[in-house]
């Protein structure tokens, strides 16, 4: 609602995964607290965020677009200004190398400046006529109402702000929760974002999700809502609205993306990109390459190549130069990983590199496991983290099985020359999954590409121009002409 307010509740301690040394022994650094804040606190700002758009009629939605981006743009100096803090917070929050940390913070803003100039270009052509059977009618857009925007861990500026920011654009209004681990780096923008927005328009809550954003889903005031996380976390909250059928949803959610390596591919590119693919920011991107398939005639060779690649991988801290193995922000996520390694192992996988299978503190070392079968839980469940199953397959018709079979189609990537099996694949798999990556990994960006998935992996579509039109709705004004 446009203040900062001193906290006198109950407060949540923010633990770094980095551990440091104390008097008793090697701990993880507190770095911060954040306000538990109760039901009704949560609920203040949804009023707030209400009260700001007021049925379109408000503060915010009453400006005109030009109006708007120079809220924004305002915003987005006050914000090139915290980009060492931000980072800083990046590295010590989720333990995302300083380079990947710096990236995101200027991929981020680089987000914001493309969705200002692809609203300029929308406004330019969307308010148009169109006549048909003696009727003639303008097409306007219009914003929605009060979204409520919440990113994930592992990208908690940027997966966040990619919906934040088109819904304001677009003259809706913001309630947004920063993810679990990566909480404070918002703390050196909240003056920016009071001085730079009216009142209400952007609403920031801290606390247990069931409680603060279970009170503003059972309310029925939400209009948006714009999750990337889990299935389970979408599915809760969107079972909590009192009219479903009111609540525009876009989610990213669960993934397990593979990689398919026939036995023509160049294995070189293929390990490199599966290097990056599988283990950049230790596994913990969505769109992170979470299974490799690959021939029988070339699994020995590919797998030499890749496992003596990822034993090169440097562990270390994220500012350190050149590492690639950072502390994991979620506690016990090592048991949980080592629980897949073994229920593999159980079923008569091994570990093949030589530094896998390591657990230290808040670091798991890069692990690659194989022969994975169907029956291990590697095979089916997102690991996101440093895990890597190796599947091994005989002929395509398998391949293409096994992806039909997932309940998961956000991407996969294919690795192969014979251009003619290379087309009967992507026809195989064109509804299968939101994107196919030939010879390259898995990845969202360019930011400006449409980002989406099939089946469990999404709801609705983002990027810099789909984004504006998922937070905005057509409205007609016609009239007869004959
Ligand atoms: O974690 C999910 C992100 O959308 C992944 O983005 O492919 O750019 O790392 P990225």
């Amino acid at each position: 609602g446009g203040e900062l307010r001193t906290w006198a509740g109950e407060l949540n301690p923010v633990l770094s995964p980095v551990f440091v040394r104390t008097p008793e022994g090697l701990k993880q650094k507190v770095i911060g607290a954040t306000p538990l804040l109760t039901s009704r606190e949560s609920l203040d700002a949804l009023a707030a965020a209400v009260k700001a758009y007021d049925s379109g009629r408000g503060v915010w939605p009453g400006l005109k677009v030009a109006e708007r981006i120079e809220h924004v743009e305002r915003f987005l100096t006050a914000m090139r200004a915290q980009r060492t803090a931000v980072v800083n917070l990046l590295m010590w929050e989720i333990g995302k190398t300083q380079p990947d940390s710096e990236k995101e913070f200027d991929r981020t803003v680089d987000l914001i400046v493309e969705t200002i100039r692809a609203l300029k270009e929308l406004d330019r052509t969307s308010s148009r006529f169109v006549q048909d059977q003696g009727i003639m009618a303008q097409i306007r857009r219009a914003p929605m109402g009060v979204a409520l925007c919440m990113g994930p861990y592992n990208y908690p500026l940027n997966e966040t702000f990619s919906t934040l920011f088109p819904a304001l654009l677009m003259g809706n209004t913001v309630v947004f929760k920063p993810a679990k681990f990566g909480v404070l780096l918002v703390r050196p923008l909240l003056e920016a974002f009071r001085d730079c927005f009216p009142p209400g328009v952007i609403n920031i809550i801290y606390g247990r999700g069931r409680e603060t954003v279970g009170a503003l889903m059972e309310s029925g005031q939400v209009d948006l809502f714009a999750f990337i996380g889990t299935n389970k976390g979408a599915s809760e909250l969107k079972r909590m609205h009192p009219r479903p059928h009111r609540l525009k949803s876009v989610l990213g959610l669960d993934a397990k993306n593979p990689a398919i390596i026939l036995e023509d591919a160049d294995l070189d590119n293929a390990v490199k990109e599966c290097i990056t693919g599988t283990l950049s920011f230790n596994g913990q991107r969505c769109t992170a390459l979470k299974l490799l398939v690959v021939h029988r005639k070339v699994v020995d060779a590919f797998l030499a190549k890749f496992t003596a690649a990822v034993d090169t991988l440097k562990p270390g801290m994220p500012w350190d130069p050149g590492v690639a193995v950072t502390p994991l922000p979620e506690p016990g996520k090592g048991t949980y990983l080592q629980g897949l390694v073994d229920d593999a192992v159980g079923k008569g996988a091994r570990v093949v590199n030589a530094t896998g299978g390591q657990a230290s503190k808040s670091f798991y070392s890069p692990t690659v496991v194989y022969p994975v079968t169907r029956e291990m839980r590697l095979a089916t469940e997102e690991q996101f983290g440093p895990v890597v199953p190796v599947m091994v397959f005989d002929d395509d018709a398998e391949a293409i099985q096994l992806v039909v079979d997932s309940p998961f189609g956000q991407q996969l990537s294919l690795f192969g020359k014979d251009s003619a099996r290379i087309g009967r694949f992507i026809d195989a798999f064109s509804n299968q999954v939101g994107r196919i990556n030939l010879n390259c990994q898995c990845q969202r960006g360019p930011d400006t590409f449409p980002f989406n998935g099939r089946k469990d992996s999404a709801e609705g579509t983002l990027s810099v121009a789909d984004a504006l039109r998922v937070f905005s709705i057509r409205t007609l004004v016609a009239t007869k002409t004959t």
